[in-house]
């Protein structure tokens, strides 16, 4: 089977009421690890890389990667899809790279910082959308902006380091301000008809990284009840969940026992997920996890077998701890079983 588009997969996900898990990637072992999580749960995959992944790999070795594992595995259907393209030049070089699904994220300028207005975003996402729907690609795209609720600028793309999270809590909360990067209902209702979009990204409090929030997330600081209302306007749009690691504790305690540092630190807690799940979610996004999996894994030898230095001694434990996240979401998220059943 060919690498297939996201509307392809999501419109089953949503007909069957599931949702599928979009696992970021930059090398072969991550990729591997998602294609052997798939075949032993019979998962549609989708896989993903933002452009710092697009650099660090380049096109060509990651097109080909991914040439090999629907080469490998027939049977599962694959998107390939460009996670936060700042603008329709990204979009059109992961297009004309063979990527079968671009994100125009024009929620934030082309310095992927900035937050944008909502005539720029509508004006670059539509444009993107013209171009990939002529040659059968999907298109997600965002209206609000990601970021937490427990302090009050909008996150850039990517995620931030420790020190970078606790600078942003040294500032003075604001309620009201940090709200409005939230996702509007009515706008996004709005952006839906302006654009066409296939997919729509949505912000409920969440950003990008390990260090999410500094509690167990309440409605106060994961605000569900948006998704609940944009699903209520969208019945029939497919909405995607950003940041949506859940930073388990047994992952960041495997971390810090063979010597990493990592501070205290809560994600988005599977449930929360399935509870978006019915109401419209169709795609998750999960990249922290599978990076703390992989290094926990990877300290764990070093640790242990210091006189380790061939690179297999520690990559294949690695890419075992990330098919085991990869198992956990698929299965979780109701993905599993249903690869099988996507029709080409
Ligand atoms: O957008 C967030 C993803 O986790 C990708 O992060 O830009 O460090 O590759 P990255
Ligand atoms: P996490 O950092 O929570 O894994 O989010 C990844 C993401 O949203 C990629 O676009
Ligand atoms: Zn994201």
């Amino acid at each position: 089977m060919p690498l297939v588009n996201l509307r392809k997969v999501l419109d089953h996900a949503a007909e069957n009421s599931y949702g599928v898990a979009a696992f970021n990637v930059n090398n072969m072992e991550q990729i591997q690890a998602i294609m052997e999580a798939a075949n032993e749960t019979d998962s549609p995959v989708i896989v993903q890389a933002s452009r710092g992944a697009r650099s660090y790999s380049q096109d060509n070795y990651l097109k080909h990667l991914m040439l090999a594992a629907v080469e490998l595995y027939p049977h599962i259907p694959v998107v390939m899809h460009q996670d936060h393209g700042n603008s329709p030049k990204t979009c059109i070089s992961a297009m004309e790279n063979g990527f079968t699904s671009v994100m125009m994220d024009g929620s934030l300028l082309e310095d992927a910082k900035t937050p944008a207005d909502y005539d720029y975003n509508v004006k670059v996402t539509k444009e993107v959308v013209a171009l990939a729907h002529a040659r059968g690609v999907s298109v997600e795209g965002e209206i609000g902006c990601l970021g937490s609720l427990e302090h009050k600028e909008p996150a850039a793309h990517g995620s931030k380091p420790a020190e970078a999270h606790d600078a942003d809590l040294e500032q003075e909360p604001e309620p009201e301000g940090a709200m409005s990067h939230l996702t509007d209902p009515e706008e996004a209702e709005r952006f839906v008809a302006d654009t066409k979009v296939d997919a729509l990204a949505v912000a409920i409090g969440t950003s990008h990284g390990a260090y999410k929030f500094t509690r167990q997330p309440d409605g106060e600081i994961l605000a569900m009840s948006v998704i609940e209302e944009i699903h209520r306007r969208l019945p029939n749009t497919h909405l995607v969940m950003h940041g949506s690691s859940s930073v388990p504790q047994e992952l960041q305690d495997e971390i810090r026992k063979y010597g990493g540092k990592m501070n205290q630190t809560w994600g988005v807690p599977v449930e929360e997920i399935q509870r978006g799940i019915k109401h419209g979610v169709r795609k998750i996004n999960v990249d922290t996890d599978n990076r703390m999996a992989m290094t926990g894994a990877i300290r764990k030898v070093f640790a242990l077998t210091p006189d380790k230095f061939d690179p297999r001694d520690y990559l294949k434990p690695a890419r075992e701890a990330m098919k085991k996240v990869c198992i956990d979401r698929m299965v979780a998220f109701g993905q599993a079983g249903h690869a099988r059943k996507i029709k080409v």
